[in-house]
């Protein structure tokens, strides 16, 4: 049995997992930040610090609960970015260290590759499969052809999605994070045909070509309606009217991933979602209906393992290793790290730190 040890410290989680290679999670502890919540949003000064005071213990902690020490692991996989890279060195640091005492492979991880990965530990998935990257930082269509392999179709030109939920619902005064606290909101919609009717939000690039997405016009409409919202307006309408739109959205520029996708041929085609926002049930729900529509399998992570987490990292590492792709003691961080590295978006070029 293999054994690797997953550490994530790249934005407000800190979380350290322990996968073997039959797929068994052993451990998978995420301490997400409460520390931002006075902000409403991440302050990278903050989160790194915080990564620094917990990490260490919670590597205990995953041992403890695997019941094993550090000479059973075979090797570490650290999320070495893209992401907040003061919270990414805590990470890689710590990593190097077990790696270098222990004198066992370490391995390099895309923050982004473990998400897309994810579904390979909890269901059998073969390349290539279409992905929807959907959380607070990225906002992206994919073909996953195998481990490193990425044609990347389309990606925010603007804001994420997730970043529009987590602004959204700080200014109708949800709390952080703001995703989940939408939804829950949403669910209270009792009339969604009044809710629709009442509030309309605009879809920047609906029904265009591509796979590209812009969030930015929808977050400004949030706030205009929400500024001149009478007291008395429904919240759960509001909110149950912009998951709606965000939905449409999603939906709308993965059915032209589709187009793209479907000429591959792919043995056992689907569409996979992963991400934070892919937490979201309302979004999950139309998104399977547009893959049925299309003869898409359509596979979702489990709600835990779509948010930030290591066992994404441990695994994503646990694939490379078996194939030989692990990293020199030397290899650095990135704030920047597209998974598609010809993908031509000057904004999202690789950046070294
Ligand atoms: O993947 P993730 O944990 O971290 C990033 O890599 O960004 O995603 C976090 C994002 C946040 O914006 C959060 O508000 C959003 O995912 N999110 C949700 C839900 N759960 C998390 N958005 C909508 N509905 C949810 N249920
Ligand atoms: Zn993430």
């Amino acid at each position: 049995m293999t054994l690797v040890l997953g550490i994530e410290t790249s934005c407000d989680e800190t979380a350290v997992a322990i996968v073997a290679d039959d797929k068994r999670v052993l451990a998978n502890i995420v301490l997400s930040q409460t520390e931002h919540e006075i902000t409403g949003g991440v302050v990278p000064e903050i989160a790194a610090r915080a990564h620094l005071d917990h990490l260490d213990g919670l590597i205990e902690d995953a041992m403890r609960q695997a019941d094993i020490g550090f000479k059973d692991l075979d090797a570490i996989a650290v999320t070495a970015g893209p992401g907040l890279i003061g919270g990414v060195l805590v990470g890689v640091m710590t990593a190097k260290a077990i790696a270098a005492v222990r004198d066992i492979p370490l391995i390099a991880v895309n923050h982004l590759e473990g998400h897309a990965l994810t579904v390979r530990l909890t269901h059998e998935v073969a390349f290539p499969y279409l992905l929807l990257l959907v959380s607070g930082g990225h906002c992206q269509l994919l073909i996953v052809h195998g481990v490193g392999k990425y044609t990347r179709l389309g990606t925010t030109i603007d804001d994420a999605a997730g970043e529009a939920f987590d602004k959204t619902a700080k200014l109708l005064g949800l709390g952080y994070p703001g995703g989940p606290a939408l939804e829950r909101m949403a669910l209270q919609c009792a009339d969604p045909a009044h809710a629709l009717k009442t509030f309309t939000f605009p879809k920047p690039l609906y029904g265009q070509e591509g796979c590209n997405f812009s969030f930015s016009g929808l977050k400004t409409a949030a706030k205009r309606l929400i500024d001149s919202m009478p007291q008395d307006a429904s919240k759960p309408d509001f909110c149950f009217a912009f998951q709606e739109t965000v939905a449409a959205i999603l939906c709308d520029r993965t059915k032209n991933a589709i187009e793209k996708y479907l000429p591959l041929r792919a043995p056992s085609p689907a569409l996979v979602v992963a991400g934070g926002v892919a937490a979201n049930k309302r979004i999950r729900a139309e998104l399977e209906s547009l893959a049925q529509k299309n003869g898409l399998a359509f596979v979702a992570p489990p709600l835990k393992l779509c948010t930030d987490n290591a066992a994404m990292i441990a695994w994503a590492g646990m694939e490379r290793l078996k194939l030989g792709l692990t990293d020199s003691p030397d290899f650095p961080v990135y704030a920047r790290w597209p998974l598609d590295p010809d993908a031509k978006v000057a904004s999202l070029k690789s950046q070294k730190v």
